[in-house]
């Protein structure tokens, strides 16, 4: 037990000094709902003191993933590991339940005890597992404390706010200490302005006790901003995974390029391919992009393009299109005009010289990355 943790109101200890061997890993995990296959294959791995948030739309199979390494589902293939213990092993008929895997749970909808008082949420569980009272105390009191919940502590839960009550959801899962917490979109219950702080608390409180956590995001700026490692599912399989940056800036395929960011989409054809380039072409337009897969001269191709880095330029130059400008948004911080080229819409951050008309916009090679095909994804 942590003595320093005893004196209420004071900075603690981290209570949730990871293992080094309380590494989770997932190998090769097959889930099917009927007929219907939702996980298929997943492989990843949680080192201690990481958080790894799982990424993709609406469908894609994340709550399944979770719900899966907490004992919820049980998966038809695969092996799920924490540190030593076996959690499960379809080839050797293992299947830890629920209690005996010991994660700490935080779901969507926080389901905490309407009539019990966040002390009482928070010491459910122990409670439940015979452990003396003055622990409880100790524990609870530390836990909300580290949630900055101390003054609430006798409230219910109908008194506190929403994000109040995320956080007591969140203490109810770590006052187990366990070696991994799971949460299934632990911020979408908040408006957007207090979402975004909730996400910077989140990743604070995350660094701040070396909390090991795998949390579902269906959002990327929300999945890139908390989170060490990414793993984006798309239909029950691993798209990519790395970090935030190689996520962002190195899309290995298009569906992980337009998820990770907003874009410019170019369909054309590829005219000439040239080192690693390809030039790209449609309904007069023509540019050098980065060729990321098998590219020959006269497949359909498409360059995608961050909107921060498509540019209006001053004026005619390589790497350029000439557009129309169709209109602008004023969006507080920054301006995004929309643009028209033939049947191409673009989008481009910036002030427009004059202010209407025709504009040349920059595109650079090296970030206007070319797909194989058409496929509107
Ligand atoms: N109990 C169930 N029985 C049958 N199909 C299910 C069940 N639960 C989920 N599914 C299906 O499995 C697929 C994956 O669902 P899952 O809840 O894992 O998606 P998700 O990625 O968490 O999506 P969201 O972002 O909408 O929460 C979906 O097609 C869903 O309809
Ligand atoms: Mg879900």
């Amino acid at each position: 037990m942590n003595k320093s943790a005893t004196k209420p109101g004071t900075t603690l200890a981290p209570n949730l000094a990871t293992k080094p061997t309380d590494r989770l890993v997932v190998e090769d995990l097959h889930l099917q709902y009927g007929d219907n296959p939702i996980l298929k294959g997943v492989s990843m791995t949680l080192n201690p003191g990481e958080v790894v948030a799982l990424l993709g739309a609406s469908g894609s199979g994340k709550t399944t993933l979770l719900r899966s390494v907490a004992g919820l589902e049980q998966p038809s293939r695969g092996k799920i590991a924490i540190g030593g213990s076996m959690l499960f092993d379809s080839a050797a008929g293992i299947d830890m339940p629920v209690e005996k895997r010991n994660l700490g749970l935080v779901f969507q909808s926080y389901a905490l005890w309407p009539h019990r008082t966040v002390f009482e949420n928070v010491a459910y569980g122990l409670r439940l597992r015979d452990i003396p009272a003055s622990e409880i105390e100790q524990r609870v009191t530390q836990a909300l404390t580290n949630l900055g919940l101390g003054e609430l502590a006798q409230r219910l839960p109908h008194q506190l706010s929403g994000g109040q009550q995320q956080r007591v959801a969140i203490a109810r899962a770590l006052v187990y200490n366990p070696p991994v917490v799971l949460m299934d979109e632990p911020l979408s219950n908040l408006d957007a302005k207090l979402r975004e702080e909730a996400r910077a608390w989140l990743r604070e409180l995350i660094v701040r006790l070396h909390i090991s956590a795998l949390v579902v995001t269906h959002d990327q700026t929300e999945a890139m901003a908390m989170s060490d490692k990414i793993l984006l599912l798309n239909f029950g399989k691993i798209e990519q995974q790395g970090t935030p940056e190689e996520m962002y800036n190195r899309p290995q395929t298009q569906f992980t390029a337009e998820f990770m960011g907003s874009n410019n989409h170019l369909p054309g054809k590829v005219a000439q391919v040239a080192e690693g380039r390809a030039l790209l072409a449609g309904d007069g337009w023509r540019l050098w992009g980065a060729a990321h897969g098998p590219l020959a001269v006269g497949d359909a191709a498409t360059g995608i393009i961050r909107l921060e880095r498509t540019r209006i330029a001053s004026g005619a130059g390589a790497d350029c299109v000439k557009a129309e400008l169709v209109t602008g948004m004023f969006l507080g911080d920054r301006k995004e005009n929309l643009f028209k080229l033939g049947d191409l819409r673009l989008r481009c951050y910036g002030s427009v010289p004059g202010g209407s008309g025709e504009c040349f916009l920059e595109l650079p090679p090296e970030d206007l990355w070319v797909f194989p095909g058409n496929a509107a994804l």
